[in-house]
């Protein structure tokens, strides 16, 4: 056993590169029946290119215009040029980078899974994990509860035939195939903690897991989800199920064992070993991390006006609101926990480092039509076995850590400011009827929200997908820009003509576009700088004063982190803020409204997450306003 984890992580393979149309989107292309698909289509894939170093560094010091001051600016010049000149450390790394790229699949899969995730020390609760809240189901019982569990696994279960027969849609970015390995590793995955790096597992390299889990009252069973005739069971059987586990698990005061989970890493690391010395724990452990996915039927909690309900959902969704609600009705470590609440109340939280919120957000989309859609099957009551309780030795020194981990976890919880607004004044299709990509338009609005709060803008992240390269991950699309500022000032500015206003706003949106297209083609500075200094770390250089300099940590201290997660479901996805004094803000565009989710923490004096929702919806109707008063603008 390596890092505490059970297997190692495959990998996949790759080739050559195709051209993108401006302007794409994520779309299936037809589904495909023919096993063996997904390897074959893995393979054509093209590799992920190293941007040329000059490029690089060019946009670089333009990405820095709007963030740095003019003096910072000129220093960070000469420190680009030292860098880049003939014969420098520059060219020595990117030299290096390019022959990483030659001899590996994908020369930062390996190094962004162990930076971002793997190595990252922060509890995973908040600090990593998104939550997603679905929409509210219409029953309000137990029964419902259960009813409604039985069909969305149903449903798991359904789209999840199409990953193991290989038939799972391939998507396309403007009409350039997607890399699917993410949806290869989201089901049986669970990530398990290292004392200074944590592994992440993916169990259907060998037998693939036939069970689930499930967690009540802080108590988790295994319940086998398939017949021995190897057919999934039917929504009624699994309903028998979970009404047997429910009565099992009705007393309350059990150990919150799964709060573990959500301790800062090396903490956990530490209690996990405490933990799996028992031969018993071990083996109830290692029956979660194995399972398919888990359910988690929340107890109640208390009733917020429709106004909070949201916002509510997404604390429960992100944390579980603490050790008195259902935070330690969790595993953390799991890769998809599913949450069902006995008001209508459902949602999920994931393990990030095995995969972005698209192929999360597309399996919902998935179960929800197949929940709308699928009639009952009623099946014959053949008396199923009792699902086995997973059984947990609490030792003192076990009892300790749990205590020591919901304290900090309530902490978290307190510091944890969220707000979400369903935008409902205008949707995408108001961008694109301005010929605008909705995207670039919500960013630019943040811009603006953002600077009317600080009167200055900040770094600011949106991820963008890299998919269309074998094992693509994300890059950085950088929405403050030359362009943006130039807009956001004038946006106020009393003496500006609305006409002029429009021409930079029209420039602020095209050149966020132009980004989005540089980035998903793999040409983005964040991850090509972030390459060159693992590269230097690698080649044992001496750290070059391009990654010391203060407009790099300005540039990589992101006040705004932001994300879209579209989805054909009314859903949302949110998560918390990356540095102390900055936000998290992420939404689903719909087509006439848009759902966002906005955090904070409270620790923060200079932050306020439901400030900063406010300000975007006003800036969002005031951009409006500026177009529709100003129509000659159009394009
Ligand atoms: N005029 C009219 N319509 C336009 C337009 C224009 N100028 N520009 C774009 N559109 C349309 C698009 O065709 C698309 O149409 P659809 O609704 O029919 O699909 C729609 O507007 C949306 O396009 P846009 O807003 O530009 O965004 P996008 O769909 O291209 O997405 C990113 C942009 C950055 C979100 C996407 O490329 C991406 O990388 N997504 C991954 C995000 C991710 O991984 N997040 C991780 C979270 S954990």
């Amino acid at each position: 056993m390596k890092n505490g984890c059970l297997d190692e992580v495959p990998e996949g393979r790759n080739c050559k590169p195709t051209s993108l149309k401006p302007g794409c989107l994520v779309r299936p292309i037809a589904p495909t029946k023919l096993p063996g698909r997904y390897v074959a289509h893995q393979k054509f894939l093209p590799r992920l290119p190293v941007p040329p170093l000059q490029q690089t560094l060019d946009r670089y010091l333009l990405a820095l215009k709007p963030i740095v001051s003019q003096e910072e600016l000129e220093g960070t010049k000469q420190i680009v040029e030292e860098f880049a000149k003939q014969g420098g450390v520059g060219q020595r790394l990117q030299a290096s980078l390019e022959r990483r790229a030659r001899k590996t699949e994908n020369w930062l899969s390996d190094w962004w899974l162990k930076i971002a995730y793997l190595e990252y020390r922060l509890p995973v609760v908040i600090h990593s994990s998104p939550g997603v809240v679905l929409p509210k189901q219409d029953y309000h019982d137990r029964q419902g509860q259960l009813r409604f569990a039985a069909k969305l696994i149903s449903g798991i279960l359904d789209f999840k035939t199409m990953i193991d027969n290989e038939t799972l849609p391939v998507e396309a970015l403007g009409g350039n195939p997607l890399c699917m390995n993410q949806y290869y590793q989201i089901l049986s995955s669970c990530r398990i903690p290292g004392s200074k790096r944590d592994s992440v597992v993916n169990y259907t390299q060998t037998k693939k897991p036939t069970h689930i889990t499930i967690v009540h009252n802080f108590q988790f069973f295994e319940l086998f989800v398939y017949n021995s005739d190897g057919s999934p069971l039917t929504v009624d059987q699994i309903y028998i199920q979970l009404e047997k586990i429910w009565h099992s698990s009705l007393q309350t005061n059990k150990e919150p064992i799964g709060i573990l989970t959500t301790g800062h890493r090396n903490t956990w690391a530490n209690d996990y070993n405490t933990l799996i010395k028992d031969k018993v724990n071990k083996e109830s452990v290692k029956c979660i991390q194995k399972s398919i996915f888990t359910i988690c039927l929340d107890a109640p909690v208390p009733k917020v006006s429709d106004e909070l309900y949201m916002s509510h959902m997404a604390a429960q969704m992100l944390h579980g609101g603490g050790s008195r609600w259902n935070s330690g009705n969790r595993w953390f470590d799991k890769t998809l926990q599913f949450i069902i609440g006995e008001d209508g109340t459902c949602g999920l939280v994931y393990e990030h480092s095995p995969a972005e919120g698209p192929p999360i957000v597309a399996l919902m989309d998935h179960v929800f039509e197949y929940c709308n859609s699928s009639a009952l099957v009623r099946s014959p009551m053949i008396p199923l076995p009792m699902p086995r309780k997973l059984r947990f030795n609490i030792t003192p020194d076990i009892k300790r850590d749990i205590e020591k981990a919901k304290q900090n976890l309530n902490m978290m919880v307190r510091d944890m400011d969220i707000k979400c607004l369903v935008f409902q004044h205008f949707g995408k299709d108001f961008s694109k009827s301005q010929k605008m990509s909705p995207d670039a338009f919500i960013q630019i609005a943040l811009q603006l929200a953002y600077y009317r709060i600080y009167g200055e803008p900040c770094a600011t992240y949106e991820s963008a997908s890299l998919r269309m390269f074998h094992l693509g991950r994300t890059d950085t699309i950088r929405s403050a820009s030359v362009e943006s500022l130039a807009f956001v000032t004038a946006m106020d500015n009393p003496q500006q003509q609305n006409q002029e206003k429009v021409t930079l706003l029209t420039k602020a949106v095209q050149a966020h576009r132009a980004y989005t297209d540089m980035a998903i083609r793999g040409q983005a500075i964040d991850r090509h700088l972030l390459g060159l200094k693992l590269q230097a770390i690698e080649d044992l250089v001496r750290i070059p004063e391009i990654f010391m300099d203060t407009s790099y940590a300005v540039a990589f201290h992101f006040n705004l982190s932001t994300s879209q997660v579209p989805a054909k479901t009314d859903c949302l996805m949110c998560f918390g803020p990356v540095v102390p004094d900055g936000y998290g803000v992420c939404y689903n565009p719909m087509d006439d409204h848009i759902n966002f989710s906005v955090t904070a923490f409270n620790s923060c004096a200079e932050t306020n997450a439901a400030k900063l929702a406010h300000y975007l919806e006003q800036a969002l109707v005031d951009v409006k306003e500026l177009l529709v008063q100003t129509p000659s603008s159009k394009l």
